[in-house]
């Protein structure tokens, strides 16, 4: 039977800020994906590091998982999402008014990925930067493109999640290079069509948490001088508990913002960093397999990829419909969490 309380918040946790969607309703036009063609499987990491198929794939679900080639850009990725999405969408390049990228592996501390794959689009002119909210940077874009279209500024906005975290990632500690991964996904947000489109949000940080994922030395500054390159490091039983948490409280904080229950939810889209996170989660809102999107088998953590990856599966798959209600909902580095529900065109 489904839960329709939320669960008491426990003490210490934030209470979490929520808010509806208003004015102008805006609506994902195009969903369009990038994954680098090189597959690697859990057997041959069992031939890098002291790890092995059975460990990775019952503690985290994943299978397999894409990795670019040596010297891949991450906005390569991301125009190859890009496209896609355009693509999907039915329009052009020339029809963007915006271009915002969230990314944890940018290619450099500047200029932005956003402002390279506008070049690469050959459309210079619109707005266009980057985000950073780690894994919930693919969501807090689609909250801007949302309180942009809102507010009829503009009218098309392009948000592209992507990756090329096997760069960050240290190849010999076994707690996270069986994790991450590359990818991109890229979605075109434009006023809804049926009047739908995202109805309510649940963004927030907890930077007391800053510690708890991190890319360098984080405590004197992200990029020491002298280091060698920055390495992805995590306190992986304290994120599992956060995440965990996080999911289940935005879950419902989002659901309650749009006058909703899980009952009402089709599909929900979590970011894909855990398969028992999202199970443990899952069960705990009250929402069976069915309704639950899982591709972490397939792509690992993309990080600001895996839902927009995961999204394009759930349609693929013919898991999303017209008119269903879409929960997605992320976690991550910061610590950050963004959750939306939407109703899909
Ligand atoms: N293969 C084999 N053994 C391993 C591996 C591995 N790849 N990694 C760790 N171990 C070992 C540890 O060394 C430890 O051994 P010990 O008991 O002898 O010390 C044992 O397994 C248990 O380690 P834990 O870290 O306690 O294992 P846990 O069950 O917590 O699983 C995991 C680790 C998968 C990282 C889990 O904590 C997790 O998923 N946490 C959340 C991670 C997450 O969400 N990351 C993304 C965050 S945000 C973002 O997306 C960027």
């Amino acid at each position: 039977m489904a839960i329709t309380q939320a669960p008491r918040v426990r003490s210490g946790a934030l209470p979490l800020r929520t808010y509806r969607s208003t004015g102008r309703a805006a609506a994902i036009a195009g969903l369009g994906v990038y994954a680098p063609e090189k597959v690697l499987t859990n057997r041959e990491l069992e031939r890098m590091v002291d790890t092995s198929d059975q460990w990775i794939s019952e503690r985290t679900g994943i299978k397999e998982r894409r990795i670019a080639e040596p010297g891949t850009t991450t906005f390569e990725l991301a125009t190859n999402a890009a496209r896609a999405a355009l693509d999907d969408a039915g329009i052009t390049a020339r029809d963007l008014d915006m271009i915002l990228v969230a990314t944890s592996s940018p290619d450099g501390p500047f200029p932005s990925v956003a402002c390279r794959v506008q070049d690469e689009l050959g459309v210079p002119g619109c707005c266009a930067m980057d985000i950073l909210a780690a894994c919930s940077g693919f969501a807090y874009g689609l909250s801007l493109a949302d309180a942009y279209i809102a507010s009829s500024r503009v009218d098309t906005i392009l948000v592209v999640g992507a990756e090329v975290l096997s760069r960050l990632v240290d190849w010999r500690d076994r707690g996270t290079c069986v994790l991450f991964a590359d990818g991109a996904g890229a979605a075109v947000v434009r006023p809804a069509q049926s009047g739908a489109g995202f109805l309510s949000w649940c963004l927030g940080a907890d930077g007391r948490g800053y510690d708890k994922i991190t890319c360098g030395d984080v405590p004197r500054g992200a990029y020491v001088a002298g280091d060698p390159r920055p390495f992805i490091g995590m306190k992986g039983p304290d994120v599992f508990k956060f995440a965990t948490d996080i999911f289940i409280r935005q879950a419902f904080a989002v659901a309650d913002a749009a006058g909703l229950t899980m009952d009402d939810i089709d599909l929900w889209v979590p970011h894909q960093a855990n398969r028992r996170i999202i199970e443990a989660a899952a069960q705990r809102v009250g929402l069976p397999k069915e309704r639950v999107m899982i591709n972490i088998d397939r792509f690992g953590n993309t990080s600001t990829a895996t839902i927009p990856l995961a999204l394009r599966d759930a349609l693929d798959q013919d898991r999303l419909h017209a008119g269903d209600k879409v929960l997605i909902a992320g976690f991550g580095s910061g610590l950050t969490w963004a959750a939306c529900l939407l109703e899909w065109e």
